[in-house]
């Protein structure tokens, strides 16, 4: 039996592990502690940057994929000399840890995406002057995750204290008409297999809700936005699920955001509407099994984020309300502002099942508003 360890034991980790039950591999996942979101799949619980934790974890496991991108790719280049097979492999992982390799790749690739400058505290003119002045957008290159890394700045003291650290990632505010992703998967031997692009609604620079497929997008963008993706994957050799964060302009063009190279919060809506879940796309990637089909089962879908830590207890009575809703539950140790789980609900009236999915949101969310 193929031994997939994943690395990561957060909800992207958990979700792999009932694909991974059907698919008849087995499951292995490095956790960061004791009460892991993935903890039903945990077989080590230590810090995946220690060299030595992670050689006992690759012993007996065929390969290596990941549920978050803070592993350092020099233990994964050794793992990898070691016998490990490492998908997707670290010097695709490097454009994901470093917005400003990400960006740097992607102008090589002759890619769309925002006008972008690296400042210095010595070179901050020349880069603003890059981006087309300010206000501009102002990115940690490293370790930023929903928006935290992430500011519109109107001055250049609004980022002086990031500056003072090291180099800042300064990018164009570009004036979007909605944000899109664009989820696909690709095996070693460069089978790809793309979905339709989702619409993605962020609030406070957090995923917020998805949209599937992407409304009244148009055909030309749905090609552009696979054929990005097409050529991200083959160039810098992807395995596994990519997803293309992607701004839409008001001029009709698609530049990237950023990229992951594991399954995304924009592609939970799929478990439920393609005939694929994401978590199994990736995992047949990475085990080099055929990818499955990306055909949707339902023509809408809609996927809402749940912060709330009382959601269980109210899932109960939303699912009263709505008995085609299917919930999803983290189980993680709840914090303001961290995702708890989410929503997805498909059918073939979007407006209905967007209300519906929204109802059943509101009541999810009411006890912490009421608290
Ligand atoms: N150049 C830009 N112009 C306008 N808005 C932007 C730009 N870059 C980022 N944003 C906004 O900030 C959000 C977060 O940015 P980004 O995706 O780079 O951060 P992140 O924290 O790495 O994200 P994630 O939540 O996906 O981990 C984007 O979804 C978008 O709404
Ligand atoms: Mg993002």
């Amino acid at each position: 039996m193929t031994v997939v360890g994943v690395i990561g034991g957060g909800q992207l980790a958990r979700m792999m592990i009932p694909a991974a039950i059907n698919l008849g591999l087995e499951l292995r996942v490095f956790a960061e502690s004791e009460g892991s979101s993935a903890k039903l799949g945990a077989s080590q619980v230590g810090d995946c940057t220690n060299l030595e934790e992670l050689v006992a974890f690759a012993e007996g496991v065929d390969v290596i994929t990941f549920d978050h991108e803070h592993v350092p790719l020099d233990h994964l280049r050794h793992l990898r000399e070691a016998g490990t097979a490492i998908f997707p492999p670290p010097e695709a992982l490097a454009l994901t840890h470093d917005k400003t390799v990400m960006r740097q790749a992607l102008a090589d690739a002759g890619l769309p995406q925002p006008r972008w400058a690296i400042a210095t505290e010595g070179t901050l003119d020349d880069a603003l002057a890059a981006v087309g002045g300010l206000p501009c957008i102002a990115k940690l290159p490293v370790g930023g995750y929903d928006g935290k890394g992430v500011r519109i700045v109107e001055t250049p003291e609004e980022f002086s204290d990031w500056l003072a650290l090291g180099p800042v990632l300064l990018e164009e505010r570009v004036d979007f008409v909605r944000e899109l992703a664009q989820l696909s998967a690709r095996r070693p031997s460069g089978e790809f297999a793309p979905w339709l692009p989702v619409e993605t609604r962020q609030q406070g620079g957090v995923c917020a809700q998805v949209l599937s497929p992407a409304p009244d997008l148009s055909e030309k963008l749905v090609a552009e936005a696979q054929s990005i993706a097409t050529t991200i994957a083959s160039t810098f050799d992807v395995v596994g699920v990519l997803a293309v964060e992607l701004f839409e302009t008001r001029d009709g063009r698609l530049l990237v955001n950023e990229l992951a190279m594991r399954p995304h919060n924009s592609g939970h809506v799929l478990t439920e509407q393609s005939v694929t879940s994401q978590f199994e796309q990736h995992l047949r990637a990475v085990a080099d099994y055929p990818l499955g089909s990306t055909a949707l089962r339902n023509p809408h879908g809609v996927m809402i984020n749940v912060f709330s830590d009382a959601s269980m207890e109210l899932f109960r009575e939303a699912a009263e309300q709505a008995p085609d809703i299917k919930f999803h539950s983290y189980q993680k140790a709840p914090r303001t502002g961290r995702k708890a789980g989410h929503l997805v609900l498909t059918g073939s009236d979007a407006d209905d099942i967007f209300a519906r999915a929204m109802t059943a949101w509101e009541l999810l969310e009411s006890r912490k508003a009421d608290s």
